[in-house]
């Protein structure tokens, strides 16, 4: 009867976790909206973002002997320098309730090189997958962990009067023992549990971190080859055990950690995670113009360059990556490439992988407007920072909207003549404009109020705009 419950209990659970995930799963037109808090303009980019996080789930709708043939559409992003294009991916990845990894193309290097592989970033996603898969079964069997943390905690504080029963003679007197046992224990479980003994030091016996040396066996990076000698050896060797004094609060947390590590089925976790890493895993390869080599160019780096682009066709068009978890799948995991493409093309990328990115998207560089607009509106915005920030201070800044346009103004003026690093630009010119105030806070200030209008934002400015020498390094 009992265990029925529990498995009652636990489909309910998971039932719920269900429910859950799927009103998790945004629409196009939710996750354009949530990067809108973020990211002003570049709509075009964020709906085929929010389009491909959307047709994942979509995929997993669609019965399964279709489902192998629909092969995600890779997107490639374009556009100057700091105009949103990590950004976008930045947030995209808090949205999405998916394994999502971001890296920068430029890091590889060719096989042979030194540097890092192109098959680590799947070994990563792989590893945040599991991560993830980790922590959520680690809530669901929390309140089980908890329970048994404390018991553990209290056979430490109340050694347990049970052990002497073998001895069996006043068995009456014993029977009370026990019952005194149960009640002290029931008394202290409250307290644990209220934190009244987190102060407490207790002893407690922990696994010591083995071979801290393995790491370094021969030339070759073990983490590379996807092997993890600490789990090959460490199921060979018996654990060392060490004593160890700590706080009850302190040991909460381990024992818990520890419970919840032991309840959950740890095969069937990693199993979900992989799954999840193929059917819903995106990867952000940043950077993507730094490896696309004009390929007229025949000099030293280019070879690499290409070199990297070989190496990254397999996994983008799909093949099986060894990790340490097991083999998995790439195919319909979602690669997202971003770039600049100053100097080089989407054309100099090598055929086979331009054809693998069907979908070209250019953001727009900002104007003045979007600039007003960066400024303000985002959770994030510079103004709000650098208010929130001097607030700490006890100082009030306040800026007039003519100041806000003076600011973008300034911005877009020395964006067009010296260089243009798009948003960037914001950043500098706030610097520049707030440093007397961010130094002189909080003793020199004398009005808990600054006022930062039009003329002081152009007094302080404009002379630095003037010569181009000083804003070149300055601004
Ligand atoms: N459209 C935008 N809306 C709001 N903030 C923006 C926008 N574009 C850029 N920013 C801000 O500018 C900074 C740089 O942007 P980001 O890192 O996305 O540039 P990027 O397009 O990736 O450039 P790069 O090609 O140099 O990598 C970020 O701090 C971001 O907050
Ligand atoms: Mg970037």
């Amino acid at each position: 009867m009992k265990t029925h419950t529990t498995t009652e209990k636990s489909e309910m659970a998971r039932r719920q976790i269900d429910i859950r995930k799927t009103s998790q799963e945004l629409t196009p037109t939710q996750i354009v909206r949530e990067l809108d808090n973020y990211i002003i303009g570049q709509h075009e980019a964020k709906k085929s973002v929010a389009i491909a996080l959307r047709n994942r789930w979509r995929r997993l709708q669609v019965p399964e002997n279709l489902r192998e043939e629909i092969m995600p559409n890779n997107i490639i992003l374009i556009g100057p320098t700091g105009v949103g294009k990590t950004e976008i991916a930045r947030r995209l990845a808090k949205l999405a309730n998916a394994p999502f990894i971001k890296v920068e193309a430029s890091k590889f290097t060719e096989v042979g090189y030194v540097g890092r592989d192109v098959d680590s970033m799947i070994r990563d996603l792989t590893e945040l997958a599991v991560v993830m898969v980790k922590s959520e079964k680690t809530g669901e069997v929390q309140e089980k962990a908890e329970h048994l943390a404390e018991e553990r905690i209290l056979d430490i504080l109340i050694p347990s009067v049970r052990k002497s029963k073998s001895e069996g003679n006043a068995l009456s007197a014993e029977a009370s023992d026990e019952e005194l046992n149960e009640k002290t224990r029931e008394r202290f479980r409250e307290k644990i549990k209220a934190g009244q003994l987190d102060d407490r030091i207790i002893e407690l016996d922990l696994p010591t971190d083995q071979f801290p040396a393995m790491q370094i066996l021969g030339p070759m990076n073990l983490e590379e080859m996807g092997v993890n000698l600490q789990d090959v050896f460490g199921n060979i060797m018996p654990k060392k055990m060490k004593k160890r004094k700590m706080s009850v609060a302190d040991a909460k947390q381990i024992l818990i950690h520890e419970e919840a590590q032991k309840l959950i089925d740890q095969d069937a976790a990693i199993k979900e995670a992989i799954r999840r890493v193929e059917n819903s895993g995106i990867v952000f390869l940043d950077e993507i113009d730094k490896i696309a080599g004009s390929r007229s160019a025949s000099a030293g780096p280019d070879v690499s360059r290409e070199g990297v682009q070989r190496d990254l066709l397999p996994i983008v068009e799909g093949s099986t990556v060894a990790t340490k978890y097991g083999m998995v799948r790439t195919d319909h995991v979602l690669f997202i490439a971003s770039g600049a493409f100053h100097v080089s093309k989407p054309s100099d990328l090598i055929p086979e992988l331009q054809g693998r990115f069907p979908i070209r998207v250019e953001l727009k560089s900002l104007t003045e407007e979007d600039f007003v607009k960066i400024l303000t509106l985002p959770q994030n915005a510079l103004i709000k920072q650098y208010v929130a920030l001097l607030k700490t201070d006890g100082v009030e800044i306040d800026f007039s909207d003519g100041a806000i346009r003076a600011i973008a103004r300034i911005a877009t003026q020395v964006n067009d003549e010296v260089e243009n690093i798009g948003a960037r630009r914001l950043h500098t010119i706030m610097t520049s404009l707030l440093e007397e105030i961010l130094f002189d806070a909080p003793e020199k200030i004398s009005s808990a109020t600054i006022s930062i209008t039009k003329e002081l934002v152009e007094e302080k400015l404009n002379s630095i705009v003037k010569n181009k020498d000083l804003s070149r390094f300055i601004l």
